[in-house]
């Protein structure tokens, strides 16, 4: 796809994100023998990563330790590495990174050597520092990102650590071989859930139009999709330079309802899932408080129009895949919300696209 189609890079990025899938779904969901042998291995897995990266690990914990059963840890890698982590035998560092050249995370992996851990890199670099040092890596493949904000490299490695989970889920006779092919025949339906969602980009521009005056937003989500509200709040943040804070559903009543007003605005992550009930009754408490409440909601859901303000709708999917979709329209709030402010949303002020120095 051609850069002049769109007026910017993050747009044509955003716009990827089915090919992108398509591309994983076609190359298959075979993993090298060195990777399955890691994989095979480890007893318990170490994620590694900075902002956007460190997103992916926190969902990586979910997906290993809910479909592998494998007890997992996920670090920011300056604390990692600033910390003196205790090891056990059978411990697997996995450093995720688009770049594969971010520093903190070349210094991790530094700390993991030292302690004679055997390390995989999810890289979107095959060429990467990281993509050497490691024992084994897994490209992600996303092609080039140029924005300085991570748009398409984390769906690719959301992706990549869901295929990861899954095998070793088998592997580890956590999941059986039919629920493995249901999961990935549900995975083969994301590009046109992706594509469903860009085709109403309008809808979230409306949005963004209409709460342009805001300047403090929630992103509130549970389980698969708190990790996606932190990833929706740090894309508003770098983009618009607005304050955008990723809050845990369940945490909201434990001080931050504190601050719902009508000047804050709620992006509520509400998918039809196992926690749907409890995410409502959150919700509808904020909304009672004052709160300006945007769901993002599997379609078909009338229950929750009924108590937001707006409602984004995303396609029905398994429960597992649905931070593949709710985060589709966070990246478009954040592009939108720059866009409308006239700002340079490849190139943010005082961000680097990876940064070199600790
Ligand atoms: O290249 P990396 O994935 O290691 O970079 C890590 C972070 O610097 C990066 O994800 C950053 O947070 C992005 N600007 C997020 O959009």
């Amino acid at each position: 796809m051609s850069r002049r189609t769109y007026p910017n890079f993050i747009l044509k990025e955003i716009f990827e994100i089915p090919e992108v899938l398509e591309k994983i779904c076609r190359e298959t969901f075979e993993f090298s023998g060195k990777v399955r042998s890691l994989l095979r291995g480890a007893r318990r897995v170490i994620f590694v990563g900075c902002g956007t990266s460190y997103h992916a690990g926190m969902l990586g914990q979910i997906f290993f330790e809910e479909l592998a059963g494998i007890p997992t840890l996920n670090f920011i890698a300056s604390e990692f590495n600033s910390r003196e982590p205790i090891f056990q035998k059978g411990d697997l560092v996995v450093v995720i990174s688009q770049s594969g050249e971010t520093a903190e995370t070349l210094v991790s992996m530094k700390l993991a050597r030292e302690n004679k851990l055997p390390i995989l890199a999810v890289v979107n670099n095959s060429k990467s520092s990281m993509a050497k040092r490691a024992d084994v890596f897994i490209d992600t493949a996303a092609g080039k990102e140029t924005a300085v904000a991570a748009t398409k490299s984390f769906m690719a490695q959301m992706a990549a650590i869901f295929r990861m989970a899954i095998f070793l889920g088998e592997q580890r006779r956590k999941i059986t071989f039919q629920t493995k092919a249901r999961l990935e025949q549900a995975f083969s339906k994301l590009p046109d859930g992706a594509r469903e969602i860009l085709s109403q980009s309008g809808v979230v521009k409306r949005m963004v139009l209409k709460y342009q005056k805001r300047r403090q937003f929630f992103f509130v989500g549970r389980k698969l999709n708190y990790p996606i509200a932190f990833e929706g709040a740090m894309k508003l943040k770098e983009t618009s330079y607005l304050h955008g804070e990723g809050v845990a559903t369940g945490e909201l009543r434990h001080g931050p309802m504190a601050m719902v007003d009508r000047n804050l605005l709620l992006i509520f992550l509400i998918p039809k899932d196992s926690v749907y009930e409890k995410n409502l009754s959150v919700l509808r408490e904020a909304r009672k408080n004052g709160g300006q409440v945007v769901a993002i909601a599997t379609e078909g859901d009338r229950v929750v129009k009924r108590y937001a303000s707006e409602v984004i709708y995303i396609p029905k999917t398994l429960e597992v895949l649905s931070p593949f979709l709710t985060v589709i329209p966070l990246q478009l709030l954040a592009y939108f919300s720059a866009e409308v402010r006239g700002y340079n949303v490849d190139k943010p002020r005082n961000l680097a696209k990876w940064v070199t120095t600790e």
